[in-house]
């Protein structure tokens, strides 16, 4: 039978080196917050439960977390003494009989699944705990892996440290797989004799190893296991990941043309056969078929866009953006709350929100939607195969026919029909000869102002 498997997130700290007003945890990276990317490599099997621990006062990081993982069950640390501390706030699951327990920190963004299962599996093997540890030239500010004879005997954190222990480039990477047997004796029987007066969950690995019991550590790469604790750290983490994500995204045959220049949400979902030209942005909710052709500069957020497609360059696609195959969007446009059919072209200066848009219809150039009196939010619909002029305003609530053609500098605020053509501007006034009389007399009234 399966192992059950009960993971406990650390979410209950302060993150005072962070110097922010939003909770550690709920900054982002690839548009997700830190407790978000935890939760994602955390074994969700059926009889796997996880479990969040979060400060008494932290009804935000509750409800981001709630909408994150709606199944994790929620225990509050009434006082922040330590890691080991928080652990017990879930001490009734503790009971429940996993074969497994998973220990990590909200912090540790870069976790992966796959690391979580290996651990489970030596403790399938019969260890008793499993220690995540990497290897980093900037040990600072993490626990030191004590080794004797090849074999993990202390974890010590950085203030206990002795002037040695300082120089071992060992470190906890935070997150430890326990028999689910063993791990509330062994936390009841950590002190808090340390100088920060904190229960450490790292000083539950001394006494277990003085006991016998098999304790080993799965060594992890570095970038798998930075914990974020300021605002550096959050940076180096994003960009960890984005490295990350870029390859995933190029191995799916997406082609990046400078991918160190392209930045992902945790969600992008692009098919093969995208071209992707350098520095584009995209935030959450992005979906992208095959074929379609990303120009450089352009800022995606929650948009679907098909097949064939051809984007920017400079262009803002925003929330609620759906393009059918072959649209075209191009320089300085934004599109929002759009739902675009097959090959239209809105390809310079344009503003569209609010609006559908048959097949086919081509917005000229500064073609604007007045969607918004400063009251209310209207819909703009246009047909299929319509025609809009250049530098047209169309001011919504407005619905433009089928194969209608709008002129050039319209502002057009009364629906119009299928195949109708609409002027909304002045006509134009020429006088013959007007422009040398013009210039006659402003020479003479300068001429006069001279003298
Ligand atoms: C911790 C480890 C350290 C390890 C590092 C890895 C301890 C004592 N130290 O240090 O060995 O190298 O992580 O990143 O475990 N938290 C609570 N309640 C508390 C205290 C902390 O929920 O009372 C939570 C925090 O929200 C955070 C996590 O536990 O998510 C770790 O706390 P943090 O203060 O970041 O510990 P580090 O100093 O990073
Ligand atoms: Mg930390």
């Amino acid at each position: 039978m399966a192992r059950r498997c009960l993971s406990i997130i650390l979410a209950a700290g302060e993150g005072t080196r962070m110097r922010s007003a939003l909770p550690k945890i709920l900054h982002k990276i690839g548009g997700l917050p830190l407790v978000g990317h935890v939760l994602g490599a955390m074994p969700a099997a059926a009889g796997d439960a996880i479990a969040l621990i979060v400060a008494p006062e932290a009804e935000a990081v509750r409800i981001e977390a709630q909408k994150l993982a709606p199944k994790a069950r929620f225990f509050t640390q009434r006082q922040r003494l330590g890691t080991a501390h928080a652990v017990l706030a879930a001490e009734k699951l503790l009971g429940e009989s996993y074969d497994d327990v998973v220990i990590a920190y909200g912090d540790t963004p870069l976790l992966r699944p796959q690391h979580i299962e290996k651990a489970r599996h030596k403790l399938a093997k019969g260890a008793d705990i499993v220690v995540s540890g990497f290897y980093t030239d900037k040990p600072q500010g993490y626990g030191r892996l004590v080794e004797a004879g090849g074999r993990l005997v202390k974890i010590v954190e950085e203030k206990e440290a002795s002037a040695q222990e300082k120089k071992i480039k060992l470190c906890n990477g935070g997150f430890m797989a326990v028999k689910g047997a063993l791990i509330a004796a062994l936390l009841r029987a950590v002190g808090k004799d340390n100088s920060k007066g904190e229960y450490y969950l790292t000083d539950i690995i001394a006494p277990a190893v003085a006991r016998g019991l098999d304790v080993e550590v799965l060594e992890l790469a570095a970038e798998d296991i930075v914990g974020v604790n300021n605002q550096a750290g959050l940076a180096a983490a994003e960009a960890l990941w984005q490295q990350r994500k870029r390859q995933e995204i190029m191995a799916g045959g997406v082609s990046l043309q400078a991918p160190e220049t392209v930045y992902f949400a945790y969600d992008t979902d692009i098919a093969a056969n995208v071209f992707i030209e350098p520095y584009v942005f995209f935030g959450p909710g992005v979906r992208i078929a095959a074929g379609a052709h990303i120009r450089a500069f352009s800022h995606i957020e929650g948009a679907i866009i098909g097949k064939g497609a051809r984007i920017g360059p400079y262009a803002r696609l925003r929330p609620g953006s759906r393009l059918a195959d072959n649209v075209a969007i191009g320089n300085f446009c934004e599109i929002k709350q759009a739902d675009i059919a097959e090959g239209v072209k809105i390809n310079h200066l344009s503003y569209m929100g609010d609006v559908a848009i048959g097949a086919g219809s081509n917005i000229g150039a500064g073609t604007i939607s007045c969607n918004y009196d400063g009251y209310n939010k209207e819909k703009l619909t246009i047909g299929a195969g319509a025609f809009i002029g250049s530098n047209s305003a169309l001011v919504a609530p407005l619905a433009i026919g089928r194969g209608a053609y709008i002129a050039s500098g319209s502002v057009i605020t009364r629906n119009v029909d299928d195949e109708a053509l609409a002027f909304g501007r002045a006509r134009q006034v020429t006088k013959p000869e007007g422009g040398k009389r013009l210039r006659a007399l402003f020479a003479l009234k300068k001429q006069r102002k001279s003298r």
